[in-house]
C-alpha cells in the first residue's frame, strides 16, 4: 500500500500521529526522512516535529534494520506480570542481551507502554504483537520466526 494511501485513512488531526506512524511502520518496516516528510507535508507539520516524536516512541522505527527486533515492554504493568523473566527467557534461547547490538540476527530491546497495560506482558517481534506472554510462551514465538 503507497504511503498516501495510508495516509488518507487518517484525519490529519495530532492526535491520530502515533497511529500514523505505526501504519506506516506496519507497511515500510521503519520511517525514514522520506515517510517523515510526506507524514509532516500530510499533517502541515515542521518536520522536525514529526522526527522528534516518531524518534520518542521507541516501538517506532527512523531508520532501516536487517535483524529480527525482539522488544519486551518495560511499563509499570508489564513489570509486574514478569516481564523481565519473559526478557530473560529471550536472552537464554537466542544467546542475546537486551540492548546489545552484537547478534548478527537478532535484536532484543525493552520498549516503553504500548497501551496494552492490561494485556501484559506484552512482546513485539517486528510488527506482531503478542500479549500475555509468558516464559513458557517464549519459544514457540521465537521458533515462528526463525
Ligand atoms: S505496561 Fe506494557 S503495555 Fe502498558
Amino acid at each position: 500500500m503507497s504511503l498516501q494511501k495510508i495516509l488518507l485513512r487518517f484525519e490529519p488531526k495530532p492526535e491520530n500521529l502515533l497511529r500514523v506512524l505505526k501504519a506506516v511502520q506496519k507497511e515500510n518496516k521503519y520511517i525514514g526522512k522520506k515517510e517523515c516528510e510526506q507524514v509532516a507535508e500530510y499533517f502541515s507539520a515542521p518536520l522536525a516535529r514529526v522526527y522528534s516524536f516518531a524518534s520518542f516512541f521507541s516501538g517506532i522505527r527512523t531508520k532501516k534494520e536487517d535483524k529480527k527486533i525482539i522488544r519486551v515492554c518495560s511499563g509499570g504493568p508489564c513489570l509486574s506480570e514478569d516481564s523481565s523473566k519473559v526478557a530473560h527467557q529471550i536472552e537464554m534461547l537466542l544467546h542475546i542481551e537486551a540492548g546489545n547490538d552484537a547478534h548478527p540476527k537478532y535484536k532484543l530491546e525493552y520498549m516503553s507502554c504500548l497501551g496494552l497495560c492490561d494485556r501484559g506482558p506484552v512482546v513485539m517481534v517486528d510488527e506482531n504483537i503478542f500479549e500475555k506472554v509468558k516464559p513458557e510462551n517464549v519459544d514457540d514465538i521465537i521458533q515462528s520466526y526463525l
